[in-house]
């Protein structure tokens, strides 16, 4: 069995959280999704870059972006180089989403709903729920007090486990909103009802593409050492319990 790292559990470890799924659906499928959901491979840290359907301007701009977090919310950012977010225009680059699928801990879910975390800033290492925003569509990100009344799933990768998918749906779309004093405008939203976002009135107007998320793992070196540094940081902070809860 892999040991988890502690450092990405800032404020509790999560671990082999058992899901219980309905009796009726018997012990070999519970086995079947406990085994899937506690899968490590689930837990490997990954980046999201962007691809745009078509050749506007917009969308070959977007394809040039990674997912970053801000100001609560998901925006795409252009990669620099190395794969990282650019500077940015004013102050340090963004945040960039460096995350992972783990089951969203809440038992009025049932069956349970795999989530999507991040981590929303290294020093101190500390994650949160990536979520929709269930009247503005939007993407945020949050603590689960923040998150639970929320759409927190279920995240998934599609088959070939290249694209993030929500509710089995790679319904993504970025909105071009009013540009921030950092230069952040590229806000991503989930189309939820097929609908071009109620044709665009959800988003006043706005300039809209189409756009997939997809998984960059992160190289495992890296990896590695961005865990044993956290853990590192966090030893000093937590004594955390095994709970499932986390806030
Ligand atoms: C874990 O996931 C990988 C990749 O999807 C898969 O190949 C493997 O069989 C899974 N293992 C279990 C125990 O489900
Ligand atoms: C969760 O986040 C909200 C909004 O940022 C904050 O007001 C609240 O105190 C946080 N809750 C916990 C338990 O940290």
């Amino acid at each position: 069995m892999a040991l988890i790292p502690l450092g990405v559990f800032f404020g509790g470890i999560i671990t082999g959280i058992p899901v219980v799924t309905g009796v009726a659906e018997g012990v070999a499928e519970q086995k079947r999704v406990n085994e899937e959901a506690n899968n490590e491979t689930r837990m490997f840290k990954f980046y999201i870059d962007a691809v745009c359907e078509g050749d506007s301007p917009k969308a070959q701009e977007i394809s040039k972006c990674m997912v970053v977090l801000r100001h609560d919310k998901v925006w795409l950012w252009p990669r620099d180089e190395e794969g990282m977010p650019a500077p940015a225009k004013t102050g340090p680059a963004p945040h960039p989403f460096t995350g992972f699928y783990i089951q969203y801990p809440d038992d009025a879910r049932s069956p349970p709903e795999l989530g999507l975390v991040s981590t929303i800033s290294n020093d101190p290492p500390m994650l949160n729920w990536i979520y929709v925003d269930k009247k503005t569509l939007e993407l945020r990100h949050g603590n689960r007090s923040t998150s639970i009344e929320h759409i927190v799933g279920p995240w998934d990768w599609s088959k070939d486990e290249r694209d993030v998918i929500l509710e089995g749906f790679d319904g993504f779309v970025v909105v071009e909103e009013e540009e921030r004093e950092d230069g952040l405008k590229w806000a991503v939203y989930y189309d939820r009802y097929e609908d071009d976002l109620s044709q665009g009135r959800k988003v006043g107007g706005r300039a809209r593409v189409k756009c997939t998320l997809e998984r960059r793992l992160l190289p495992e070196g890296q990896r590695k050492m961005q865990e044993a540094e956290q853990e590192k940081k966090l030893q000093v902070k937590s004594r955390g319990g095994l709970t499932t809860k986390w806030d």
